[in-house]
């Protein structure tokens, strides 16, 4: 996979059980753009090492397209991080692009996966940084060192927000993870989804939602989707099937944005290029070069779900 692929605007990252070959195998047919072969929750303790090769062989042998593929491996505080790194980069080849790391609660843990990863990356004949990192924040502790999490290694490519466990961590009175609570007035999360934000920002990061339980409910994950969308976040879990079409609209730009950013970068060219202006007026609005990178974000997002320009009406 070219790394213009793995370094686009990931918008549905699918999570698939890694015991179950029938759900690897579904999720190569599925229009997402990342997905994580899971080692971790998903997976009962007795059934993680058998997990291991029905992974690695479903990524060397299985059609992932253009898909940013990656397996979740288990956190440090357990018996299998350093075995799940070994047997997951010597088995799977060099389709395999990143590992998640789950619970990371320091710098130092990130650092630890880098340096596992590089003598497996040397010991399967992998260039050393081929297979990026994944960070999920999903502690409070996690949460306190977001910002040293995510400086911690070029590897890192995204960083996640794990609401379901962050809840537990928290100690908060829910059942369900990662959903609107009504009584709550405003979102529970908004700090939380701002702090992680500004964290993966300011290190060039990816930011990622994590699951949303209540995988019949669509109009709710849609209305869910929106709060991180508008934020800023990249994009968002999904669990199943049907979660993929809403997740993927609401983190592209609609066609009626996507020409409207267009049409502010033409205008914006024209006044610095043609009429070497720095400010200049669009419709009722003044724009500058802060108006012309908000507008790249929306043609990078939008090129991303495929989106061409309509035609010029004027
Ligand atoms: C995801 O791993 C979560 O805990 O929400
Ligand atoms: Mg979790």
């Amino acid at each position: 996979m070219s790394e213009r692929t793995r370094d686009l605007p990931r918008r549905s990252c699918h999570a698939v059980p890694g015991s179950n070959p029938r759900f690897v195998e579904k999720a190569q047919g599925l229009e997402v753009d990342m997905v994580f072969l899971d080692l971790e929750d998903s997976v009962a303790p007795k059934e993680k090492e058998g997990a291991r090769p029905i992974i690695a062989d479903a990524i060397k042998n299985g059609d992932w397209g253009d898909k940013v593929v990656c397996v979740r491996i288990n956190d440090w505080s357990t018996k299998w991080t350093v075995f799940d790194i070994i047997e997951i980069v010597t088995k799977s080849g060099e389709r395999l692009d990143e590992i998640m790391l789950p619970k990371v609660e320091s710098a130092a843990q990130v650092v630890a996966a880098d340096m596992v990863l590089r003598q497996a990356e040397i010991q399967a004949g992998l260039p050393v940084g081929h297979i990026g990192i994944e960070a999920q924040i999903e502690t409070a502790r996690g949460l306190i060192n977001v910002e040293e999490i995510c400086a911690a290694s070029s590897r890192l490519e995204t960083i996640i927000f794990g609401p379901a466990d962050f809840a537990a961590s928290m100690e908060m009175p829910v059942l369900t993870g990662g959903v609107q609570i009504p009584e709550y007035p405003g979102d529970h999360f908004h700090y939380v989804f701002n702090k992680i934000l500004m964290a993966g920002r300011a290190n060039g990061l990816q930011v990622i939602d994590g699951p949303f339980l209540k995988v019949r409910d669509q109009d709710a994950l849609r209305d869910y989707c929106m709060r991180a969308r508008i934020l800023g976040f990249d994009g968002k879990w999904t669990l199943h099937p049907d979660q993929v079409p809403v997740v993927n609209e609401v983190f592209s730009p609609t066609q009626e944005q996507f020409d409207h950013a267009w049409k502010i970068l033409d205008a914006y060219d024209q006044a610095t290029e043609g009429e070497g202006k720095g400010a200049v007026m669009f419709g009722e609005e003044m724009i500058d070069e802060a108006s012309r990178k908000m507008a790249v974000k929306f043609v990078t997002r939008g090129e991303r779900a495929g989106r061409v320009r309509s035609p010029k009406t004027d």
